[in-house]
Parts: C-alpha cells; sequence; structure tokens
C-alpha cells in the first residue's frame, strides 16, 4: 500500500472539520480536501471571516487560519476529491432510526452507505476507506460488500478508525490523544493499510499512543467507550438524587470516590443530565445490537444509563415546578446556557431542550441566553422535539407554534434575568460564574431562585444575597 499523500473526508461537521483542520496542519506534506453535500456549511469553513466557521470549538479558527488554502480544502466536489485520494474517510452523521426497523434505537447508515456507493461509483484506482463516522461493529463488512462490488479491478481496504474527541476540547484531544485506534483486517493487505494510516498519526501522535487493532474490535470499542462514559455520569447522578435525599453533597461524594485510583476522578460531574449528539445514540445503538444477538440482559442493564439520564433531567425540571408552589404557568423562567456544554455551540440532544419542554407544558414563558447558540436553533431544537412527540398531525403544529410563542432569546444575560421569577443553569459557561449577581438579585422577582443544574455558582455567596439556591445533589 503506498504513502498517503492525498485525503479526502466525505463530512465536514464537528468530527470531520476538525480533524482534518489538525491532520492538514501536522502534515503539511499531504493534500486535505474535505466534502459536504451541504453548500452552505462548505461556504461557512471557507468564509474568510473565521469567526463564521460553522464550528464553535476554542483553537479551531487559528488551525484552519494556519493550514486552509495551503493543503486543507473545503468543497462540495465530492467526486474529484474520491478519485484524487489514497485515503478516504468517512465521517458522515450516523444518527438513531426514525423509522421503520430498530427505529429509536438502530443506528441510521443510510449516509455512510451513500458514501460507500458513491465511492464505489467513482473510484478507479486502489483505496484505502477508513470509517471515522462511529458505527455499529461489523459496518466494515458492509462497506467491503459495497465496494467489492464494484468489479472494476480497484482494490479496497477498509479501516476502523474512530474519533474519541469531545467537543469543547476537540483541537486539545487531537493534539494529544489518549490514544489512536485503528482497526484492519488481518491480512497482508489489511496490516499494510494500517501502517500506511499511522504513519499518517505518526507526524505528531508518540508511536506508543497509535494501538492497532482487527477491525470488528476497533468499531465495538469506540460504542463502549462512549457507553462507559456516559455510564458514569448517570451512575453519579443516580447518586445525587440520593445525597438530595439525605444531606450528602455529591461533589464531596464523587471527590471521595474519585481518589481511588481504580475509580479515577474524571467524568464523576454530577449534571442536569448528559446531552450532546453521541452518548444516548451510541448507547441505543449498543442496546439494539444486544438485542439483535439476542442478549437481553446485556441490552437492558446499558440501556438503564439512558433511562437514568432521562431521570434526571424530568427529576430537575420537577424540581422548577414543585419549588414555585407547583406551577410555572405564566411564570418567567431565565435558562442560562442551552448548549450540551461549555465551549461549543452544538445544542445536539442538549438536556435544556427536555427541561425546557417540560416547563413549556406547564405554560413557563422561557428566557434563554447563550453565549454561543443562535436564537434560530434554540427554536428548531424545540420544533424538532415537537415534531418527535406529535408527528406532523396538524393539531401538534398549532401546539407547536403556542409553545414557541412562549420562548424569547436575549443577547444579554441581565434581560433574560430581568424580572423572572427563577434562573436555570443549564450549561457551565464560565462566564456565569463572574455576573453581578447582587444586581441579577435585585432586578428579579422575589423570592428569587436559582436551580442550578451544574454546581458552578457559588451557593453560600448567592444565599447571603438572598437567592433561593437549589444545586444538584446537595442535600438542604
Ligand atoms: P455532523 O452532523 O456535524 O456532520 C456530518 C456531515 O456529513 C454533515 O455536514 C452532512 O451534511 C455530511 N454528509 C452526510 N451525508 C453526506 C454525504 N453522502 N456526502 C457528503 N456529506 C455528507 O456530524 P458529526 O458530529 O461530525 O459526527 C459524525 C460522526 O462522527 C458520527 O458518526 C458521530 O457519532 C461521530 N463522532 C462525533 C463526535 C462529536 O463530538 N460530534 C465525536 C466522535 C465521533
Ligand atoms: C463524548 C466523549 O467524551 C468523546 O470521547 C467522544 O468522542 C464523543 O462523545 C462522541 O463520540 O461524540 P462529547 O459528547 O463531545 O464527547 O462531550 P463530553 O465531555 O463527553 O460530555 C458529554 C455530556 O456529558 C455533556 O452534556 C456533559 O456536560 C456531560 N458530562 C460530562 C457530565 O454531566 N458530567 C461529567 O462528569 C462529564
Amino acid at each position: 500500500m503506498k504513502e498517503i499523500r492525498n485525503i479526502c473526508c466525505i463530512g465536514a461537521g464537528y468530527v470531520g472539520g476538525p480533524t482534518m483542520a489538525v491532520i492538514a496542519q501536522k502534515c503539511p506534506h499531504i493534500t486535505v480536501n474535505v466534502v459536504d453535500i451541504n453548500a452552505q456549511r462548505i461556504a461557512d469553513w471557507n468564509d474568510t471571516d473565521l469567526s463564521k466557521l460553522p464550528i464553535f470549538e476554542p483553537g479551531l479558527a487559528e488551525v484552519v487560519a494556519e493550514a486552509r488554502n495551503r493543503n486543507l480544502f473545503y468543497s462540495t466536489d465530492i467526486e474529484k476529491s474520491i478519485q484524487e485520494a489514497d485515503a478516504i474517510f468517512i465521517s458522515v452523521n450516523t444518527p438513531t432510526k426514525t423509522y421503520g426497523v430498530g427505529k429509536g434505537m438502530a443506528a441510521d447508515l443510510k449516509f455512510v452507505e451513500l458514501c460507500a456507493r458513491q465511492i464505489a461509483r467513482v473510484a478507479k484506482e486502489d483505496k484505502i476507506v477508513v470509517e471515522k463516522s462511529t458505527l455499529p461493529v461489523r459496518t466494515a463488512q458492509a462497506i467491503r460488500t459495497i465496494l467489492d462490488a464494484t468489479g472494476n479491478g480497484a482494490q479496497f481496504q477498509v479501516l476502523s478508525n474512530p474519533e474519541f474527541l469531545a467537543e469543547g476540547t476537540a483541537i486539545a484531544d487531537l493534539y494529544a490523544p489518549d490514544r489512536v485506534l485503528i482497526g484492519g483486517g488481518e491480512d497482508a493487505a489489511g496490516q499494510e493499510a494500517i501502517q500506511a494510516l499511522a504513519a499518517v498519526y505518526r507526524n505528531w501522535v508518540p508511536k506508543e499512543n497509535i494501538f492497532t487493532t482487527r477491525v470488528w474490535s476497533s468499531e465495538l470499542s469506540k460504542l463502549t467507550a462512549n457507553a462507559f462514559l456516559a455510564q458514569r455520569v448517570s451512575s453519579i447522578n443516580a447518586i445525587s438524587a440520593l445525597c438530595e435525599k439525605t444531606g450528602a453533597d455529591v461533589d464531596e461524594v464523587a471527590k471521595a470516590i474519585g481518589m481511588d485510583s481504580r475509580i479515577g476522578a474524571k467524568f464523576l460531574k454530577s449534571s442536569v443530565g448528559f446531552g450532546g449528539s453521541c452518548f444516548q445514540k451510541d448507547i441505543l445503538n449498543l442496546v439494539y445490537l444486544c438485542r439483535h444477538f439476542n442478549l437481553p440482559e446485556a441490552a437492558d442493564y446499558w440501556e438503564q444509563v439512558v433511562k437514568m439520564n432521562d431521570y434526571q433531567k424530568h427529576r430537575f425540571a420537577k424540581n422548577i415546578i414543585d419549588s414555585l408552589f407547583n406551577t410555572v404557568s405564566g411564570k418567567k423562567i431565565a435558562f442560562l446556557g442551552w448548549a450540551f456544554k461549555k465551549d461549543t455551540n452544538d445544542t445536539r440532544e442538549s438536556a435544556a431542550i427536555y427541561v425546557a419542554d417540560e416547563l413549556l407544558q406547564d405554560r413557563a414563558e422561557i428566557h434563554v441566553y447563550d453565549p454561543k447558540v443562535p436564537a434560530e436553533k434554540i427554536y428548531a431544537d424545540l420544533e424538532y422535539l415537537q415534531t418527535q412527540k406529535t408527528g406532523c398531525h396538524p393539531e401538534g403544529s398549532e401546539a407547536t407554534r403556542d409553545l414557541l410563542n412562549r420562548v424569547t432569546v436575549h443577547q444579554n444575560p441581565y434581560d433574560a434575568m430581568k424580572d423572572a421569577h427563577a434562573i436555570a443553569i443549564l450549561t457551565e459557561w464560565d462566564e456565569f460564574k463572574t455576573y453581578d449577581w447582587q444586581k441579577v438579585y435585585e432586578e428579579m422577582l422575589k423570592p428569587a431562585f436559582v436551580f442550578d443544574g451544574r454546581n458552578i455558582v457559588d451557593k453560600a455567596q448567592l444565599e447571603a444575597l438572598g437567592f433561593e439556591v437549589y444545586n444538584i445533589g446537595k442535600g438542604k
């Protein structure tokens, strides 16, 4: 297998965009073409105003500025890029299926299949095809079957190279990954392809951190890593509920158990619930796979992680309603944060959407401020959830209009909080800690409630100002 000098990445999203920018930056001798069917997204990646990049990630704009139009190109010319490439990364979205067999559980692989078919149609020379998207175990077989059916003599090697970056820290994660995982065929051609891809990463990743496996292990490791991470959050959130009943403090419990080196301190931050495009989707995919292979006990075990997360979001919303004297009808609730975590503009599966929906069903007036999420995304998130819940029924759409009319998005946090009955903190943006809480208190209705879904504000300080503060996992 020849050295990789030209890469095509299909999918210019949260993974394809930053991952390829870093590969291009670290490997100036490799030409990297990132392609997408979404012309607007590509135009945004090419915008000379770097604040218009489609993804907000600390440090990303600087990397793009360095490599773009040197050896990093964003384009909609998918076929040309495939033809020129030695290696083609498939980095398209793999959402949960919303229809038919496996609805609500299985990964929808239609975008991946379209890529495989397009590669099969266009590629006339040997290529390495790299699964960058998160995929169910044994998808490489399906891709291979499609590619091998071309019969034009081109040889394809299918590798699994899942991405472990987290949003908000994507650039740091890509610069110094805990590991780069590459799975491939066990025959000589498969091993050569693995080494060709490993050589790309060796430009900046120490060789000890590049772990090569058989392809099925690599595919399954990605789902397993996300399931384990999400399971830690659900585990500590389950304990947070018990803390609230017993007077224990979940942050102290997390610290105490995290000091045990076998448990480790990371990923034990209790919250309003995990969000993001991947944890829920990947666990549901794992559950689906377990059921498919007739392992119902294993399926139920993992499904509980998602159920616990739903419970945590519901518990937070219910606590707001209960505390505000059993109704939020007509009451102004200020939402600080809409993104699923800080330092990203991504809102997919954000806990804020579900908490807002529950309060809106109780007829609340929601006023949102998020430093990076635009208003249209907030309305689109709520609308999408209503469509999911009600289908396309016309009554549903009227109810949706009424619901959206009770949501206001602000550019200024103090406007969102002025005259509010309560503040709910949904994202842990650092700036929330620095607000003039005295001013906020003076401008709010009394009693002034703060529901801190991220345990980021200083409870004692706010209580001294007169606020009623509710945290996650802190008994009164
Ligand atoms: P995304 O929705 O941000 O980006 C996917 C892009 O693929 C979109 O721009 C879409 O237009 C494009 N696309 C879809 N079909 C296409 C086609 N046939 N041809 C060309 N372009 C096409 O998704 P993402 O967050 O980047 O996730 C991509 C994959 O990576 C998923 O499988 C996800 O599970 C996985 N992943 C995501 C993260 C993350 O932090 N977001 C981290 C690790 C792994
Ligand atoms: C997660 C994984 O961390 C990545 O390794 C993986 O590549 C990625 O999913 C993916 O496959 O998409 P991401 O979802 O971007 O990354 O962000 P995380 O930092 O994992 O946070 C996920 C959610 O869990 C957020 O809502 C966050 O607020 C929440 N969380 C995280 C907690 O509530 N407590 C914690 O201790 C950690």
